[in-house]
Formats: structure tokens, C-alpha cells, sequence
């Protein structure tokens, strides 16, 4: 088989994580303090994929184009197709097609996140003579999916976002196909949602006697498209952390698993791991507990924060509360004041959300 390609899709509106996403790629969202899609990149170059191609929107591209720039830091090539509009996944792969010269790939949508990459799965493509091969977890809420029906580890039947599911096996966002693929993305047509979905794509080869297989996933997956995927993705992604005490540390308490990143600085707190404390942060006389991660030159004062993952520059001063269970956008304040009457006050972007206790 000629060698693998990887293709990233990295467009969308990000609609389901407003505000974050007014100002940046929801694919750049931090978890861990690393963007999502760094560790889609990761995972494509662990498995042996080094030649990636990313599908950009044109609203988003110029800032993944930085973030990401040739790929060398990943070990990888990056090159970039812009998708004029957000026209399904099966139309981001005909957008492709050239790029990944008419040859096999694994493609990878870039706000997903697996524990235990695609390594296996690449291989087992590899090995085999599928003309695809799909990637299924168990789900809860199938109707928010593609959805499988099986035979054995055949495919029978796939819908999109089914009323009535027939089963709970949901598409995981990586799949592996031959060129077959460019055909019969060309063949359907749009869905109710008005995009050419891959999901039906997928059918359209089984209809035609492709060989379509698949497999469940190892580890865990998560699609971090809203906030409580993000809390959850992160949660899932400290777990995995090893302690490293590289910042300053002064009068501080530093527990379980815990990255302090050098120029960080600590000051009369603690801090419970797992969390992560990015460089130049600055936590005084505060409480941060797990699964909490904190990026470049955030500022934690007389506050207790937990579960939560704060952008690059945010501030928590003075709180009175313990905050739990939220995203802090890149240099947001939050902060007691001290005038009476004591009332709230705030200057906050489209579709923020604000719970009060
Ligand atoms: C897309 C696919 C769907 C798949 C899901 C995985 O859905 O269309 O089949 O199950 O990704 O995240 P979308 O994110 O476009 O709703």
C-alpha cells in the first residue's frame, strides 16, 4: 500500500463552545494547556503519518496556519486546504483529494481526543484490504452520532444522527479509507442538514460491495465540541499527568501530580493535584485544586479554583466562592470588589455564561 497520508479537518464554526470561540479555532482550545488539535498531530505522527494535510475554514485558518506553521516542531509536514464553507466532512475530503494525491488516509477530525491514539488502528489498516475502516465507541446518546449497525465487526448500515438509532454504536471522529472514498463522496448527495456527510459516504461504499470493517475503541475518546466535553477531556488528560516542579516555589504545598512549569511561580498556596501550572502563572495565597489547568501568566490571588481550565492571561482575584467547572477566556478578569453596596458587576462577550452562587 503507498503510504499512509493524514488529513486533519479543522474548520467549523465552533458554535456549541461561545464565546471561546468569537475569538479562536475551537480546535486551539487548550487541554492540559496544549490545543486540542496538537494532540490529533501527535497521534497521526505516533502511528507513522507524518505527511498531514489540514482542512482550514476561512474565518479560522490564518490562526491554526500559526499555531501549527509547517509541522516540523511535530516531526510532520503541514500542508493547508481551505474549505470555502462548513459543506460536510465527506466535501472537506473531496477538498483534500488532490492534496492527498487520490492515495489512502486516515483522517482526523481535529477537536477529538483518544487516549490511546491511532497507532493500532493505522496498523491494522495497513495490514489489511478494507477499503475503509471506522472507529466505534459505545455512547449514551447515539442520536448525537453517526451511527453503526454491525454484523460481527462488518458494517452493515451507518446513519447520521439517527431519530431512531439502530444501535449505540457511535462514529468516533478518525477513519481510515482507501481512494475509493473520493468516488462516492462524489456520488451522494447533501443531507437534511445540508452537508455532504462522510457517514453516508461510508454506506454509499458498502452499497457498493466495499469492504468496510471496523473497530472499538481502547482507552477513551472524547469529542470536546462543548464545555462539559473540554472539563471532561481535561479531567481525562491530568489523569495521565507525572509531576514536575520546574517553577518557583515559596511557602507552597504542591500534592499528588502536579506541572509547574518553569517561570511559574507559587506563593503561599496549595495546590492538588492533578493540575497543570503553566509558565510565567503566578498563584498566591490561593487553593487550585485537581483537574484544574492553568495557562501562560494567569494570576490566581486569595481564590480557590478546581476542575476548571483558565486561558492564557486570565485573572481570579479575591473570589469569594470556590469556582468549579468553568473556562476562563484568554485575559478575562474575574475579582471581589470593594465598593458597597456590594453588587455585581461585569463587562461580558456574546454568549458568555455566568452561574452566581
Ligand atoms: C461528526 C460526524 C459523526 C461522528 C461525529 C464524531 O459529527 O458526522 O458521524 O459521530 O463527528 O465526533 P458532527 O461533529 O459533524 O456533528
Amino acid at each position: 500500500m503507498e503510504p499512509l497520508k493524514g488529513l486533519i479537518l479543522s474548520g467549523g464554526a465552533g458554535t456549541r463552545l461561545r464565546p471561546i470561540t468569537h475569538t479562536s479555532a475551537k480546535q486551539l482550545v487548550p487541554v492540559a494547556n496544549k490545543p486540542v488539535l496538537f494532540y490529533g498531530i501527535e497521534a497521526l505522527v505516533e502511528a507513522g503519518v507524518t505527511d498531514i494535510v489540514i482542512v482550514i475554514a476561512p474565518e479560522t485558518g490564518d490562526e491554526i496556519r500559526e499555531a501549527v506553521g509547517d509541522g516540523s516542531k511535530f516531526g510532520a509536514r503541514v500542508t493547508y486546504v481551505v474549505q470555502d464553507a462548513p459543506r460536510g466532512l465527506a466535501h472537506a475530503v473531496l477538498t483534500a483529494e488532490e492534496a492527498l494525491g487520490h492515495g489512502p488516509f486516515i483522517m482526523y477530525l481535529g477537536d477529538n481526543l483518544l487516549r490511546d491514539g491511532v497507532r493500532a488502528l493505522a496498523d491494522r489498516f495497513r495490514e489489511g484490504e478494507s477499503d475503509a475502516l471506522i472507529l466505534l465507541t459505545k455512547v449514551p446518546d447515539p442520536w448525537h452520532y453517526g451511527v453503526a449497525e454491525l454484523d460481527g465487526e462488518r458494517v452493515v448500515r451507518l446513519v447520521e444522527k439517527p431519530k431512531d438509532p439502530p444501535s449505540d454504536m457511535a462514529l468516533v471522529g478518525v477513519y481510515l479509507f482507501g481512494p475509493a472514498i473520493f468516488e462516492a463522496a462524489r456520488a451522494i448527495k447533501p443531507s437534511w442538514r445540508n452537508e455532504l456527510e462522510i457517514t453516508d459516504a461510508i454506506q454509499h461504499l458498502i452499497d457498493n460491495g466495499a469492504r468496510v470493517e471496523s473497530r472499538t475503541v481502547t482507552g477513551w475518546w472524547k469529542d470536546t465540541g462543548q464545555l462539559a466535553d473540554m472539563l471532561e477531556a481535561n479531567r481525562l488528560v491530568l489523569e495521565d499527568l507525572e509531576r514536575s516542579i520546574e517553577g518557583e516555589i515559596e511557602s507552597a504545598r504542591i500534592e499528588g501530580r502536579v506541572a509547574v512549569a518553569p517561570g511559574a511561580r507559587i506563593e503561599r498556596s496549595l495546590v492538588r493535584g492533578p493540575a497543570i501550572i503553566g509558565p510565567g502563572a503566578v498563584i498566591t495565597d490561593s487553593y487550585i485544586g485537581p483537574y484544574t489547568s492553568i495557562d501562560r501568566d494567569v494570576v490566581v490571588e486569595h481564590s480557590e479554583v478546581q476542575h476548571s481550565i483558565l486561558l492564557a492571561g486570565a485573572k481570579v482575584l479575591s473570589l469569594e466562592t470556590r469556582m468549579e467547572a468553568s473556562l476562563l477566556g484568554r485575559n478575562v478578569t474575574l475579582k471581589r470588589g470593594e465598593r458597597r453596596p456590594r453588587t455585581i458587576s461585569m463587562i461580558v462577550g456574546d454568549n458568555s455564561e455566568i452561574t452566581l452562587p
